[in-house]
Formats: structure tokens, C-alpha cells, sequence
């Protein structure tokens, strides 16, 4: 049985005040959750403020991008031992927004990832495919690729860390959502790679996430799927009400 795993990734939203604000809000809504695990990704700049804001609490802190040495001269660049250091467990890596205008490649998130390891983070890895690669049916293709170029060669006890978040470039901010079926179809699929390239019980105990234009109205419907195991919500996380509805899903 996989523990579901709900997590706002706030992308480039919020001054440290308003993080803050936001986590109060939070805090209280879903105190009474215990059945799943509730991520929030604020920015770095808020990271530290949060992270105190949530000590005790049942909501971690995951950041939105990581680098993949541990000190040094990289001008604007973050290690894994700084976001543990402020409080991170997770990292999200690989976003479709840092590919398409960052310049991030399979081979840097699979770096980021091995450097994620050696501090004890808690990885989640982002895959998906463009909008012309679904209209021409590559979709399968691309996952594929993704998940072996970015996960080869770990070991299991690394696996077992992972988290993956299935987000169609096409369905992110734009409203439109893959439907429950079309998202189990690639879930399914993401499985069945995992299996290929660690074992079998591993893969039946990664958590694959849904991510793109999720809200607290498909959320359940997400969820009803056999390997659709949580969420990685974007504008929704943005409010405290809307992220806890969604949080709160099996309650509605
Ligand atoms: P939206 O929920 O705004 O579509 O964003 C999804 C996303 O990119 C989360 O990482």
C-alpha cells in the first residue's frame, strides 16, 4: 500500500511574508490529516522561514531545484547539504520548466539526483512529454527515455527514496488535464519502467504523482486510479483553502 503524497510546489509565488502567512493558514486546515504526507515547495528564499513555521507539524518542505556539487564556485547555484540544512526532506528535480528554460537535461537531473542521495533527500522526479509529442503519439517514447536516462544505474536502497511526478508539459497551468484514464494509461507505464530498471517490490513501492492543472475538483477522480499515488499541484498550492481541499480529498 502506498502512502499518498500531496505536494504545492509554489514555483516563483510568494515574498517570505507571504509564505509565512500561507503556513499558518495551512497548519490549521489540515492538522487532523494523518494518511497522507503533505509537501510544500516554496522558493529558496522562503525556505528558511517555513521550515520553522512547520517544526512539529505534519506538512514537510521540499525545495524546486537543486545542485549537484556540495560547495563551491557556482554563482546562484544551491546544495543538497544547504536545503538540509534549513529543513528539507524532499527535492523536486527535473521540472518541465527548468528543462524548457533552464537548459536541464536527463543527464543533470540524474546528476542531481545522485548528489540528492548522498544527503539523505528525498528526490521527486519530474517526467513528462510536450504537447506535440502527445498529439503524434511519442508520449510512451519520451517517459521512457526520461526515466532511464535519469534513474540508470542507482541502487535499490536509492530507489526506494524516489518519488516520480508524471506532469504533461501540455496539462501544466493550462487548465486542461489528461483524464484519470489517459494519466493511469502513462502511470501504469511509468510502473512497468521502474520494474525494468530496479526490482519488482521496489517499483510496486514508488510513489508516481500527477501533476498538471490539478484542483480540488478532479483531484478525487485522480486519485481513484490504482497507480496515481498524489499530486503535484502548481496555482492551486497557492491558497491555503484551495491546497487543503485538495490535501483533504477523500473527506469532500
Ligand atoms: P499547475 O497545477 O499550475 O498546472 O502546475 C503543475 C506543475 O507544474 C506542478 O509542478
Amino acid at each position: 500500500m502506498r502512502r499518498p503524497i500531496i505536494a504545492g510546489n509554489w514555483k516563483m509565488n510568494k515574498t517570505v511574508s507571504e509564505a509565512v502567512d500561507f503556513v499558518r493558514q495551512l497548519k490549521a486546515l489540515v492538522a487532523n490529516v494523518r494518511e497522507i504526507d503533505i509537501v510544500i515547495a516554496p522558493t529558496f528564499t522562503a525556505l528558511q522561514a517555513v521550515s520553522r513555521e512547520i517544526e512539529g507539524s505534519n506538512i514537510e518542505l521540499a525545495a524546486q531545484d537543486v545542485f549537484w556539487e556540495a560547495s563551491g564556485a557556482f554563482t546562484g547555484e544551491i546544495s543538497p547539504i544547504m536545503l538540509k540544512d534549513v529543513g528539507c526532506r524532499y527535492v523536486i528535480i527535473g521540472h518541465s520548466e527548468r528543462r524548457q528554460y533552464f537548459g536541464e537535461t536527463n543527464e543533470s537531473v540524474h546528476k542531481k539526483i545522485k548528489a540528492s542521495f548522498t544527503l539523505g533527500l528525498h528526490p521527486i522526479i519530474c517526467v513528462g512529454e510536450a504537447l506535440e509529442e502527445w498529439e503524434t503519439g511519442k508520449t510512451f517514447d519520451v517517459i521512457k527515455i526520461q526515466i532511464i536516462q535519469c534513474l540508470e544505474g542507482f541502487s535499490r536502497e536509492e530507489m526506494e527514496r524516489i518519488t516520480l511526478a508524471y506532469e504533461p508539459i501540455w496539462a501544466i497551468g493550462t487548465g486542461k488535464t489528461a483524464t484519470p484514464q489517459q494519466a493511469e494509461e502513462v502511470h501504469a507505464f511509468i510502473r512497468e519502467q521502474l520494474e525494468g530498471i530496479t526490482h519488482r517490490q521496489v517499483s510496486q513501492g514508488v510513489r508516481i504523482q500527477y501533476g498538471g492543472s490539478v484542483n480540488s475538483d478532479n483531484i478525487s477522480d485522480l486519485m481513484a486510479q490504482p497507480n496515481i499515488d498524489g499530486a503535484l499541484v502548481g496555482g492551486a498550492s497557492l491558497k491555503a483553502d484551495s491546497f487543503s481541499r485538495i490535501v483533504k480529498y477523500s473527506k469532500m
